[in-house]
């Protein structure tokens, strides 16, 4: 098996390379000056598995056209399979027609990857579980659920259960919050009821449900950080009903905008994400703190 990867997260590729006992490859990609790109594959790949971790994130659309040219070039170079790591999948929030007349972006992006080569696909926490389902070519869809649960399970160790609520910042994610439950003995569990102006994109964080959160320490649990917006307005109706301290887990850290300062600024205790996507210096923050997903995905590359 060899391990390629994309400009997007090489140090999660460098971790995976490492995890299975071999060195991370990088394509020769060299920008022209009217910005088309020239990839090249310098291995001898012939019958070989390749690997290509690279996640879909900002900036999504030269991701994907970096992804689909590395694809071809390893097939073209005789590569038996191209088995893809995409632990954070670009569009995967529009994967239906919300409005007459739009597109439904994720399909394409899709039917482009597989119509270039890709045999399989390994991704994390999609959006909506029917994603894999779109797809003609196997897609395992791993979860960061257990990491978080190990982490809850340390922030919670001797004190009683009662304490603590799990709390999903949206209604869309309820199974998401049953699941980490049923990961940490029944831990209590609640949703809060959000609205989002699809013109304008503003989070309104409308009612909690299910969970008294009064003194309570809370788990706010989701699948993305994009802007912000969620958890700002989610941990703002918290505390307004009492909620004691609170940590926030999502596995994929978007941070579009200026979502960074608005979670160092939030009044929360820290905010664990994973390294699906890569945070550049400028967005770290001192309450992030990052938990690696490359032992998953080692662990499903190997089987
Ligand atoms: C929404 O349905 C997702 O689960 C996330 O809550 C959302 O995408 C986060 O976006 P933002 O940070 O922009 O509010």
């Amino acid at each position: 098996m060899k391990v390629f990867a994309g400009s997007s997260n090489r140090k999660l590729g460098e971790r995976v390379a490492k995890e299975l006992g071999t060195t991370l490859l990088l394509p020769e990609k060299f920008v022209f000056p009217d910005g088309e790109e020239r990839i090249r594959i310098l291995e001898k790949v012939l019958d070989d598995d390749a690997v290509i971790v690279q996640s879909l994130s900002t900036p999504v659309n030269e991701h994907i056209v970096e992804l689909l040219f590395i694809i071809d070039a390893l097939k073209r170079s005789g590569a038996k399979s191209a088995t893809l790591v995409v632990p954070y999948l670009g569009y995967q929030r529009q994967d239906h027609i919300f409005r007459d007349g739009e597109a439904v972006s994720l399909e394409v992006v899709i039917k482009i990857l597989e119509v270039v080569g890709a045999d399989k696909i390994i991704c994390f926490d999609l959006h909506s579980i029917r994603i894999p389902e779109l797809f003609h070519i196997p897609a395992i869809h791993l979860s960061a659920l257990s990491i978080f649960a190990d982490k809850i399970k340390e922030l919670s160790s001797g004190l009683p259960r009662e304490n603590f609520v799990l709390m999903s910042p949206d209604n869309g994610a309820v199974g998401r919050i049953k699941k980490i439950s049923s990961l940490l003995d029944g831990m209590n569990f609640g949703f809060i009821e959000k609205d989002r102006d699809l013109a304008s994109g503003g989070v309104t964080a409308k009612e909690i449900h299910d969970g008294d959160v009064k003194g309570k320490i809370i788990f706010i649990v989701d699948d993305m950080i994009s802007s912000g917006g969620t958890i700002v307005k989610g941990v703002e109706l918290l505390k307004k009903e009492g909620a004691g301290k609170i940590y926030v887990f999502a596995t994929h850290p978007v941070f579009s905008q200026n979502a960074s300062a608005l979670l160092q600024d939030v009044p929360v205790e820290k905010v664990f994400v994973t390294d699906s996507i890569n945070i550049s210096k400028y967005k770290k923050f001192p309450k992030l703190e990052i938990l690696s997903i490359s032992k998953m995905i080692a662990g499903e590359l190997r089987k």
